[in-house]
């Protein structure tokens, strides 16, 4: 049996913290306790300031930028993090941006000092869709959101590819996983994967395929467009803090 006191170091231990941005995208950060290595998950431009507080706060060194996918929902902060902390920017091997330094694929896995983080392909909602698994949760970016899927409106979305990453990806992961979206829906944060499994309204387990797609292109049908110039700045890598 594993003492208490170990159960409650090996908790404390846990540095991670959700950040909210009034778009509703949400970032992460997350770090090594021993290493005092960090990396931030999908960093939003707005929030910039607060990451380098709590970097500072917490006597963290950020390591790596992550991004799910290139987003086009908010302006990234990884040109200014990449600059102001020497923090190397990581995305799928698809995406194309003035500023990645590395690029990563489906089974590989991201070392920050003793942590690991676990690349899963999830393409859909854009083609480099990634999830990362770390410890007892899955970040799913603007994949699987908690009782919502992402949307399709990109020109390089696929709601068959989005159905697939999330029922024959994500949910193939144990009930018990925490999902971490980069989206909320409402006011939810975070959820897991049984929950998903049985009350996400986009993926009831009679719901076939050809239903979901048809659901996501009305969806995007009576959606506001989406923000190509929010993409286009992203790939550029613009710092315009
Ligand atoms: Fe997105």
């Amino acid at each position: 049996m594993v003492p208490l006191q170990a159960l409650i170091e090996s908790e404390v231990a846990v540095i991670f913290r959700q950040f909210c941005t009034p778009d509703d995208d949400v970032s992460y950060l997350l770090a090594d306790p021993v290493s005092r290595y960090a990396a931030l998950l999908d960093p939003n431009l707005a929030a910039e300031r607060d990451y380098l507080e709590v970097l500072r706060r917490l006597d963290l060194r950020l390591v790596y930028v992550i991004e799910t996918h290139a987003h086009e929902s908010h302006l990234s902060a990884a040109p200014v993090l990449r600059a102001e902390t020497g923090a190397r920017l990581v995305t799928h091997s698809s995406v194309e941006s003035a500023c990645v330094d590395m690029h990563i694929d489906d089974g590989e896995n991201l070392f920050l000092g003793e942590e690991f983080l676990s690349v899963m392909e999830t393409p859909g909602h854009s083609a480099c869709c990634l999830s990362y698994r770390w410890r007892d949760r899955v970040f799913t970016g603007h994949t699987l959101l908690a009782g919502a899927t992402g949307m399709c409106q990109r020109s390089d979305a696929d709601a068959g590819r989005l159905f697939d990453s999330i029922r024959k990806r994500l949910f193939a992961l144990p009930d018990e996983t925490l999902v971490y979206p980069g989206r909320l829906t409402g006011r939810r944060r975070s959820s897991s994967i049984g929950e998903e499994r049985a009350t996400n309204t986009d993926l009831q387990p009679h719901s076939t395929r050809e239903e979901f797609i048809r659901r996501k292109e009305l969806e995007a049908g009576y959606s506001e467009s989406w923000r190509q110039d929010s993409l286009a700045a992203n790939r550029r890598c613009e710092n315009i803090s």
